[in-house]
């Protein structure tokens, strides 16, 4: 089979679109995922996983402070996926026009999406281009519009429905994203997980 048709068998494992927050020494951000997984079955040890490339401002924000806010959004929130998952927050604060407030572990939880979930992290796993981050979640809440929940936004459903104008730029980036995987992948180093101070 060639790359190209692998490629699009592996799509079949994306996650639903999710939004990730973190804050670091006071600064916030947020990203957009679509590899969050469940990571537990234990109804009392719930723990979500994501992996996450090291170009990202977000990689090294949830490093080195160690929790993030995995945020389930609703199918009508393809505006927050633009704005945070289309530019990265070096350039410009990104959570400036999305209601948010500080969360228990002190990272944003937006005050609209589906559902959110504080993780401490608890393990981390090199990829060489990426980190998997598995995290124990410590707080689960609803968004803001509990009545109107809707459904959740998955990836095939944001990649079949995105605003045409967007996909030449989406494209371009998982091309980006695809040739910094490639040069790293098989760079992997072992990571020893301990807690930031
Ligand atoms: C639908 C979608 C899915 C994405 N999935 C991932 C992902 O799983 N891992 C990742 O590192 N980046 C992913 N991205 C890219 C980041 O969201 C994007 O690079 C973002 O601008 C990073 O922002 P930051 O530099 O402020 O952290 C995805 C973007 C979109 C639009």
């Amino acid at each position: 089979m060639t790359p190209d048709a692998t490629y699009q068998l592996l799509r079949n494992f994306t996650s639903p679109v999710v939004a990730i927050t973190s804050e670091r020494g006071g600064k916030t951000n947020g990203m957009i995922s679509d590899s969050a997984v469940r990571a537990s079955i234990v109804p009392t040890i719930p723990r979500l996983s994501v992996f996450i490339h090291k170009f990202n401002l977000s990689h090294d924000m949830i490093f080195e402070s160690g929790r993030f806010v995995m945020h389930l959004l609703r199918q009508d929130q393809f505006d927050v996926i633009h704005r945070l998952g289309f530019v990265s927050g070096r350039t410009r604060d990104k959570l400036a026009g999305v209601p948010h407030h500080a969360g228990r572990l002190g990272a944003p939880v937006l005050d609209e999406c589906y559902a959110h979930f504080e993780c401490r992290i608890v393990n981390a796993m090199d990829t060489g281009s990426s980190t998997c981050f598995l995290g124990d979640v410590a707080q689960v809440g609803h968004g803001a519009a509990t009545a109107a929940r809707g459904e959740i936004m998955t990836a095939a459903y944001f990649r079949a429905n995105m605003p045409a104008e967007w996909r030449k730029v989406y494209e371009e980036h998982l091309v980006a994203a695809q040739r910094f995987a490639e040069e790293r992948s098989r760079d992997i180093r072992p990571v020893v997980w301990r807690e930031p101070r």
